[in-house]
């Protein structure tokens, strides 16, 4: 069905797929990209095989491949090359399938955050090979699967999703892998999914800013007008250092409010940025300027070093000065 409202619905992030074999998972990550309101689309699936089971569906369903087998050559030149490919088909994300090398550092270090892996357990239980037959031997009640963000340690990075899988009487490794195949491909299209979309989640956004709001000395969490909001000082007389707001009225923005130094700062941020920052309606007024965090490369560290700051000019003199005697040191 056409798009009729292009405007309105966000670009799909681009993911490039490497595989080493059959490739059932990219070809559940590439059905569910072509469902409506799907929030990726696949721009190449690579392998180290060409005869990967995987290069031949892609091929099928018009998908650009890449192949490459890693004989003869470095890890990390093979790496550079599969990475080139995918830069070269516009690759934002790498979601690794069934890809079954060992990563050159460089090659994760440059993808750190937007390269992901489907391993077969429930991490961090058995990471490596021969998985299944391990929880069958342990006499495990599940195994199941995991995606997780790919780090340089093997299979160990940020969990992002999980499916438990009952081990039955009698199960061998294959009829058990069978079965965890089942949930891999419900489990992959969704986590990949929501991970791409984490940047424009107001849930997800606010766990950030939460997190960062309430590690500053003496905050707490108290609602303001049916918004988020951090104060510090005593729960009684503590004041707002910091607001949330959800594309409160009309703008399209989800943004963090938090005091600045006055109107002339306010307008010089809000005229020669208007991507990262905005005037926000009624708080403008009073000198709180609204940060965009629904943004493509939004820097997290320059939002906390904006809510510290909001937060020293409004946290009490009793509270800063202690810090401010710490840093002295
Ligand atoms: C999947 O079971 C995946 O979890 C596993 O390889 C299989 C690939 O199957 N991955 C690993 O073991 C990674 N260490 P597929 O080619 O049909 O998607």
């Amino acid at each position: 069905m056409a798009d009729t409202n292009a405007e309105t619905s966000p670009a799909k992030a681009k993911v490039a797929v490497f595989v080493s074999g059959t490739g059932t998972n990219m070809a559940a990550l590439l059905y569910a990209s072509r469902l409506p309101g799907a929030a990726y689309e696949i721009v190449l699936v690579a392998a180290n095989d060409a005869d990967a089971g995987g290069l031949q569906i892609a091929a099928t369903e018009g998908v650009a491949t890449f192949a490459l087998s890693h004989k003869g050559m470095s890890r990390a030149d093979h790496d550079a090359a599969m990475e080139k490919a995918a830069l070269d088909a516009g690759a934002q994300y790498i979601a690794l399938a069934g890809y079954m090398r060992i990563l050159s550092p460089g090659f994760v270090q440059r993808w750190e955050g937007r390269m992901l892996n489907i391993h077969p357990s429930l991490l961090p239980q058995y990471t490596g090979l021969d998985t299944h037959a391990r929880a069958i031997e342990a006499g495990d009640a599940h195994g199941g699967v995991s995606v997780h963000l790919v780090t340089e340690e093997l299979d160990a990075g940020e969990i992002l999703g999980q499916i438990a899988v009952a081990i039955m009487p009698g199960d061998t490794p294959d009829t058990l892998a069978a079965r965890v195949r089942l949930a891999e491909h419900q489990l992959y299209p969704r986590v990949l999914g929501d991970y791409v979309s984490r940047g424009s989640d107001p849930r997800h956004l606010l766990e950030r800013l939460r997190a960062l709001a309430l590690a500053l000395p003496q905050t707490h969490e108290r609602e303001s007008h049916g918004a988020p909001g951090f104060r510090v000082g005593s729960e009684k007389s503590g004041k707002y250092f910091a607001h949330f707001s959800d594309r409160h009225h009309g703008t399209p923005h989800i943004s963090l409010l938090v005091k600045c130094s006055g109107m002339d700062e306010l307008e010089h941020f809000v005229e020669t940025q208007p991507e990262a920052y905005h005037k926000p309606a009624y708080y403008g007024a009073s000198g709180w300027i609204g940060i965009i965090l629904n943004r493509p490369g939004l820097d997290w560290e320059a939002v906390d070093e904006w809510l510290q700051r909001s937060w020293r000019q409004v946290a009490p003199k009793s509270v800063t000065r202690l810090l401010d005697a710490a840093d002295e040191f």
